[in-house]
């Protein structure tokens, strides 16, 4: 049994999330009310991960309808937009974020009484989280199968539970195959600057018992020559509907690498990760962060005062690297522009 801490929550009013910039060092939460500050902890990266923003956008939305004081729908629905607009700015890369922004007004726009909207609204955000835990676990059935007893993995960054409401989309595979009694070992690529894969893909494959080893992001070369690796799952962001993926920065150089190497290569996404209005890698926008995030790594400077730096924090893989998309609704293969469309429409 997978017993790992939720990492975001709903409690009458109250989200609860885990702050995941003090992971591995302390288990800490954020507590809000405010849906201001839930905007700010994703923009401040304290929840991240597609699938993980997407219900904490959904979960914003609840808040200001849980805590709206006024008496008339109109004037809820007019705060309720301008809410998703601000919540539309923390970051931009992430489909799941303005899918769920989407689903819950377009939900609160078919209620006929206030207190349909709010219902309605708070309804949905729950709805969207129980259905991402849900489509995970379904990913990680349908995943496990490609594991084979005494496998090596990779994966880059933290496509893990606290990237979703659980069992993350690249981790379940993972965690249902060692459910199943498989032994295989995980290689965590760091993921510089924020290092989600050492400080938390290894922390929660660690608390799960799965053995998993942290390797610098720069040895994927090495690592594909000498330690046998059999196979690459990976997360996604956004999944175009020709089979482009943005996903953490890294992620397209693993994808050469185990092109090279004959290393298959999966990306595990729920369907809530796929946007069907954007084809190619220029369809949508790219996250540049600050640079300091670069520069400054737990308050500690490492590059010479006034160095310059630069930050995107996703990348983009073409589809003839992928080998396929592990979703809910089983494995997608190649050609992608057909088959894509097809299982999501
Ligand atoms: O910047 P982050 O940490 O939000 O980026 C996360 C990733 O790139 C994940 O791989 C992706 O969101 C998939 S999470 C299941």
């Amino acid at each position: 049994m997978l017993r790992l801490p939720r990492t975001i929550e709903w409690r009458d009013g109250v989200v609860r999330l885990i702050n995941q910039k003090e992971l591995p060092d302390k288990l800490v939460y954020t507590e809000t009310h405010d849906w201001r500050r839930l905007a700010k902890a994703i923009k401040d990266m304290e929840i991240r991960g597609a699938p993980a923003i997407g219900v904490a956008a959904a979960f914003s939305l609840a808040l200001f309808a849980w805590h709206y004081t006024g008496d008339s729908l109109e004037e809820f629905l007019s705060g309720l937009e301008r809410v998703a607009e601000e919540v539309k700015q923390t970051r931009p890369t992430a489909v799941n974020l303005f899918w769920a922004v989407e689903r819950v007004i377009s939900r609160a726009r078919t209620a006929t009484s206030l207190e349909e909207a709010r219902k309605g609204v708070i309804e949905e955000a729950l709805r969207i989280q129980k259905e991402d835990e849900e489509a995970n676990r379904k990913i990680g059935e349908i995943g496990a199968d490609l594991i084979d007893d005494g496998d090596t993995i990779i994966t880059v960054c933290n496509a893990g539970s606290l990237a979703t409401s659980y069992w993350g989309t690249a981790t379940a595979p993972m965690y249902v195959a060692k459910e199943r009694g498989k032994n295989f070992r995980v290689i965590a690529l760091e993921t510089r600057p924020y290092l989600q894969g050492a400080r938390l893909t290894a922390w929660e494959l660690m608390q799960a018992g799965i053995d998993v080893t942290i390797a610098t992001d720069n040895s994927v070369g090495i690592l594909a020559m000498r330690e046998r690796i059999d196979l690459a799952i990976v997360g996604a962001d956004r999944v175009t509907r020709k089979g482009w993926v943005a996903n953490k920065l890294g992620t397209y150089p693993l994808a050469l690498v185990s092109r090279v190497h004959n290393i298959p290569f999966y990306v595990a996404a729920p369907t809530s990760s796929f946007d069907l209005n954007a084809e190619g890698p220029g369809d949508f926008e790219i996250e540049k962060r600050d640079p300091n995030e670069v520069l400054i790594i737990k308050g500690i400077r490492i590059a010479p005062e006034g160095a310059k730096a630069i930050y995107y924090a996703f990348d983009l893989t073409p589809p003839q690297l992928i080998t396929g998309f592990i979703t809910e609704k089983g494995v997608l293969y190649p050609p992608f522009g057909k088959t894509i469309p097809r299982a999501l429409l």
